[in-house]
């Protein structure tokens, strides 16, 4: 057991933290919204995400899951503190550290003595040293803990991961955080932190490069008349390509890869290399938005103006009910941009939520969102979609054409249904 403190109650800090009180660790969470403390301390998440309600009120009853406002108060005992505050996009695409710092700042005289201070958040290479610089503590050693947590299977991630990566220069401090996971035995690899912090960049880059890679083929199966699903599951069977993360979809999103990846340009051009296969990546995501706003368009009849567009999924991915950068947002825009009126359904989301496009008219259920609707557009793959009665949207809705963004739908019981139904890369 070990005395840890987490800093920031987002996303990745509020799995870490419950997931170490679920290894066993004594664990004081940190926020400086005193509303969020309160609510968590009752046990209520803020957020979607399977599993995280369970594990919270587990540790809070076990009573070794605290929480408290400010990351001061929750250091003054802590063997190992974590950092997992937001590293936001700066003006120029870069990573903003403004919070990391901040945050040190806060603990750094309230750190005991020999602490060790983790970087979690995903930061440039070389941030290592700004903690370092802005803690003034030359008895606190740093490490990078970078995570890999996918939202929606994210206490799964990080029960069960592909790897743990830790960079450090003191060797001890390094293997001291690896033993946090000892319970779970992952593969752990101990590098020195520019090497963690760059793995941070490149897996999720090269994730990216994956579905724009994807998408870029779908295109080609369209203009060549094979089929994108059948293509991918045969290159999946291939050990060096895998089968997972093989999806072709409305382009990729969320709070992750557009940020992570522009970093990483930024990042390389000030390392002298110019990233052009990168810079192409999200090219192709850019212009894979489009390309479904112009599927949209031709169902429409050939025009968006005046035309009424049924939208199920808002979020960037089913299973969350984040829209940070949601291809579906993307689209939207640009369909409101075009002089349609966009009426939407999606499980997770309602009219309140911070985020949504001014234009749009959020509806309280699917079939709601469709009627009077020229076209259905299918932009997250939620399974509550895949069983809707296609008759049901039949007598609903006015218009015969679906264009399935994530290629969720049965394509033989819309067609039997009288829809004309056009998918992506088939
Ligand atoms: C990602 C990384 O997976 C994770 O390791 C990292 O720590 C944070 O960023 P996340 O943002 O939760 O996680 O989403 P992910 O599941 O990776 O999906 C990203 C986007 O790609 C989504 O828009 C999703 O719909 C899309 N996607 C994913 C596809 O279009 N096809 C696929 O096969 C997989």
């Amino acid at each position: 057991m070990t005395r840890l403190a987490i800093i920031g109650t987002g996303y990745v800090g509020l799995t870490t933290g419950v997931c170490f009180a679920h290894l066993g660790h004594e664990v004081v969470c940190a926020d400086t919204d005193a509303d969020k403390v309160a609510r968590l301390s009752r046990g209520e998440v803020p957020i979607v995400e399977h599993r995280l309600d369970e594990l919270l009120v587990e540790g809070l009853h076990k009573g070794n899951l605290r929480f408290v406002v400010g990351g001061a108060a929750a250091v003054t005992d802590a063997e190992i503190v974590f950092l997992c505050v937001p590293t936001p996009q700066g003006e120029d695409g870069s990573a903003d550290l403004s919070y990391v710092e901040a945050a040190c700042a806060e603990i750094a005289k309230s750190l005991a003595y020999e602490a060790i201070v983790v970087n979690k958040s995903t930061v440039p290479v070389g941030s290592t040293r700004v903690v370092e610089r802005v803690l003034r503590r030359p008895d606190v050693r740093v490490v990078s803990n970078p995570e890999f947590l996918r939202e929606g299977s994210a206490v799964d991630d990080f029960l069960r991961p592909d790897r743990v990566v830790v960079g450090c220069e003191d060797r001890a401090a390094g293997i001291a955080v690896a033993a946090l996971y000892d319970e779970i035995r992952p593969p752990v690899l101990i590098t020195d932190p520019a090497s963690a912090e760059t793995i941070k960049y490149a897996a999720n880059a090269f994730l990216a490069t994956k579905l724009s890679f994807v998408n870029a083929i779908a295109a080609i199966c369209e203009g060549v008349g094979a089929d994108v699903d059948d293509v991918m599951v045969g290159i999946g069977y291939d050990k060096r390509i895998g089968s997972e993360y093989l999806r072709p979809g409305p382009g990729w999103g969320g709070s992750c890869f557009g940020k992570d990846s522009r970093a990483l340009l930024n990042i390389a051009t000030e390392a002298g290399y110019e990233f052009d296969l990168l810079a192409g990546v999200i090219a192709v995501n850019d212009e894979q938005f489009d390309r479904v706003t112009d599927k949209i368009r031709v169902a429409a009849g050939g025009s968006l103006g005046g035309k009424t567009v049924a939208v199920w999924g808002l979020t960037f991915k089913a299973r969350t009910d984040d829209l940070r950068d949601s291809p579906a947002i993307a689209i939207i825009n640009r369909l409101i941009a075009a002089g349609a009126t966009v009426r939407a359904f999606d499980p997770t989301v309602n009219a309140a939520k911070p985020g949504l496009p001014g234009d749009l008219t959020i509806s309280p259920d699917a079939i709601g969102a469709i009627v009077g609707a020229d076209v259905l557009a299918v932009l997250t793959e939620w399974d509550d979609f895949r069983w809707i009665a296609p008759a049901d949207v039949a007598a609903a809705m006015p218009g015969r054409s679906v264009v399935d963004g994530r290629n969720l739908l049965d394509r033989t019981a819309w067609q039997h249904a009288g829809f004309t139904l056009v998918g992506i890369g088939r």
